[in-house]
């Protein structure tokens, strides 16, 4: 009989053929609604493997009603969603999917630098809005990214693609992170501070790290005081590590000059959100891994993963 796994989002048809060439499927057929708590509920009961993404949450009454799951295979590298405890107590291995959207996510996090530097999406409503009569000396003008400091908080994978980038632009590179990286510090020319001393010197304070009880609120109104007026924060790593009530405020007030944010406490992000009225902020709908080739990378991984686990082999990528 073949193992019979729940696929909680329509996906591509290769990757579908990929998992039914082994297993038994379900899917929920929407491709823009997350699957109810209720379908999954009831879903999860009777399967031996889960393929999800990061907008389900996976918590520990779910998992309890799962019979015969074995794996959980987070089509994310993140995988705040999951209770990580709860799996590892009733023996369900989880698996996430690294290493093939760092570069991508890397290249949209220094989009959303330069673009929050320069204010593109304010100049392209600029234009797009017939405000633009002439040419003028100060008009729309911005942040220097070249040879500017950038702060970059959380070293792992994606934070050493962003120092990459950032070495490209001649910018002096600082970072704060659990450990020091003595062959990054090498290569990328950068320099091991702590968080308070990145966040007074940084004019660009990048989030790069995963989402945990020791990173949540990371940064609250206390470390933004810290900031220049002149600086900008970028996050694309998780919602839940930069307070965002304290983020508004400090925009609102212009304790800093502007955030570029890909991910939200909430998300989908409210339309009357806050910071969505304000001018300096670009905000952008989580879209740090959304290239084609690294979403179908991304999927193929997360498939391989699961049919590993399911046929008794380790996965590449084990979390618990
Ligand atoms: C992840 O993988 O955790 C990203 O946030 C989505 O690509």
């Amino acid at each position: 009989m073949k193992p019979k796994v729940f696929i909680t989002r329509k996906l591509p048809k290769e990757i579908i053929l990929q998992i039914e060439s082994l297993c038994s499927i379900k899917m929920w057929q929407e491709e823009d609604v997350p699957v109810p708590y209720e379908v999954l509920e009831k879903e999860i009961k009777e399967v031996d493997g889960l393929f999800c993404l990061l907008t389900e949450s996976i918590d520990r009454a779910l998992m309890e009603k799962a019979k015969n799951l074995k794996v959980i295979s987070n089509m994310a590298v993140g995988y705040n969603n999951i209770d990580i405890q709860a799996a590892e107590d009733l023996g369900i291995t989880i698996t996430n999917t690294p290493g093939v959207l760092t570069e991508t996510t890397a290249d949209l996090t220094f989009a959303l630098l330069m673009s929050t530097a320069r204010r593109l999406v304010e100049a392209r409503d600029y234009l797009k809005n017939g405000e633009w009569q002439t040419w003028s000396p100060m008009q729309l003008t911005g942040q220097d990214v070249f040879g500017a400091t950038i702060g970059i908080i959380g070293m792992g994978r994606i934070g050493a693609s962003l120092a990459k980038r950032a070495k490209g632009f001649d910018m002096n590179i600082l970072y704060y992170n659990r450990s020091q990286k003595l062959n990054l510090e090498k290569e990328f020319d950068m320099q091991y501070v702590e968080l308070e001393y990145l966040m007074k010197q940084s004019d660009f304070v990048c989030v790069m790290t995963p989402y945990t009880k020791e990173t949540e609120n990371l940064i609250t109104a206390k470390e933004l005081k810290m900031m220049k007026e002149t600086a900008i924060l970028i996050n694309t790593a998780r919602g839940g590590i930069v307070n965002e009530a304290d983020l508004y405020q400090a925009l609102l007030k212009k304790q800093i000059w502007a955030a570029g944010l890909d991910v939200f406490e909430e998300e989908p992000l409210s339309l009357n959100h806050p910071l969505l009225s304000l001018n300096n902020v670009v905000a952008l709908p989580h879209i740090g891994s959304a290239s084609i080739n690294t979403r179908l990378k991304m999927a193929t991984l997360a498939a391989e993963n699961l049919l590993a686990a399911l046929n008794n082999q380790t996965p590449k990528h084990v979390v618990v």
